[in-house]
């Protein structure tokens, strides 16, 4: 899909950027993205178009691409990181490799819970990780939060991935930010015993272990199931049809979210640009193309989201400063551990 401007608007964007940034228009950027490259490309070429700076880009794997920056030290030719997960974030911010930066327009467009507080990382798109439900087996009324899937009535019901993965973490690194540790190492042993299987694969087999029938509920993120119901794989979408999204903790704090991020690296040789790029990516266009490609949420408010985003309803999101998952991680590995959570 691609990233639709009209004519004038793309002009005075184009003049935007060049000019916010004080920045030759003329300049390049390279970008170490974690990101597939069809979910940043087009961006980036969209951003080369309005502004003239060559965008080079380089994809890897996330922890692949921090060593990376780590190794090639000073001479690291890397401007911008773009990667997912604000623990990863934080790792990249533990690491030392990242340049603080602070303008109005990035200030502005990412609300103060998705971005680093000194500016370290900004929050480029929003995910979500609801629960899942088996729409033929589950009523969703039996439903309600995260905390309640640990209740013994839920015993071998339950699937998701393991422990390694940093959604998970996050998530309860989430916990820990809300209910201290006492009550998440509590909450996750619950949640442990009623796993219906060892946890593996990733989200995108919870989902499909829903649908055969070997859990009753899932929790993933919600990009994986706009995947698989857009998806032209037919077995996908027929999984993926007979799953359903349930919002939780709606009377409380809200369904756990994160972001990818992107962040300026500190010994970047094109800062301008750079900067003018992380805005470039929370202008509406980047944002609602987000939601568009990978059913993601644009971390701006008032972006208008995707057709299946709209379908699926609106949530509260938890309003918890996201920079606290990174800084509770640690802690949530231990916790998952202590649970034996594989
Ligand atoms: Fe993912």
């Amino acid at each position: 899909m691609d990233v639709r401007f009209p004519n004038i608007a793309r002009f005075l964007l184009a003049l935007y950027f060049c000019l916010s940034a004080s920045v030759l228009c003329a300049a390049e950027v390279n970008v170490y993205s974690a990101r597939k490259e069809n979910l940043i490309k087009p961006l980036l070429l969209q951003f080369q178009e309005l502004t003239g700076t060559s965008v080079n880009l380089i994809t890897g794997k996330a922890d692949t691409l921090l060593q990376r920056i780590i190794s090639e030290g000073q001479h690291s030719p890397a401007d911008i990181l773009i990667t997912i997960d604000a623990g990863r974030l934080h790792r990249a911010l533990q690491a030392n490799i990242l340049l603080p930066v602070d303008t109005p327009a990035l200030r502005n467009s990412v609300p103060q819970q998705y971005r680093d507080p000194d500016g370290n990382w900004f929050g480029l798109s929003l995910r979500a990780r609801p629960i899942m439900y088996a729409s033929d087996r589950v009523n969703p009324a039996d439903l309600s939060t995260y905390e309640n899937l640990s209740l013994p009535g839920w015993q071998g019901k339950i699937c998701t991935r393991s422990s390694d993965n940093i959604y998970n973490q996050s998530m309860v690194a989430s916990m820990l930010a809300h209910h201290g540790k006492e009550y998440t190492l509590a909450w996750t042993r619950g949640l442990v015993s009623n796993f219906a299987r060892p946890p593996q694969g990733g989200d995108r087999d919870q989902i499909r272990a829903v649908a055969a029938g070997q859990c009753d509920v899932a929790i993933a993120n919600s990009y994986y199931l706009g995947k698989m119901l857009a998806s032209k794989d037919s077995a996908q979408r027929e999984a993926a049809q007979k799953v359903g999204i349930f919002w939780p903790n709606q009377d409380d704090r809200g369904v756990h979210v994160n972001i990818s991020g992107g962040a300026v690296i500190r010994t970047s040789k094109n800062r301008a640009a750079a900067v003018a790029l992380l805005e470039f990516l929370v202008s509406d266009a980047a944002q609602q193309w987000y939601a568009e490609t990978n059913f993601e949420y644009p971390v701006k408010p008032g972006v208008r989201s995707s057709e299946m985003l709209t379908r699926w309803g609106q949530f509260k999101a938890d309003s918890l400063n996201l920079y606290l998952l990174g800084e509770l991680n640690s802690d949530a590995v231990m916790v998952m551990d202590h649970a034996r959570w594989k």
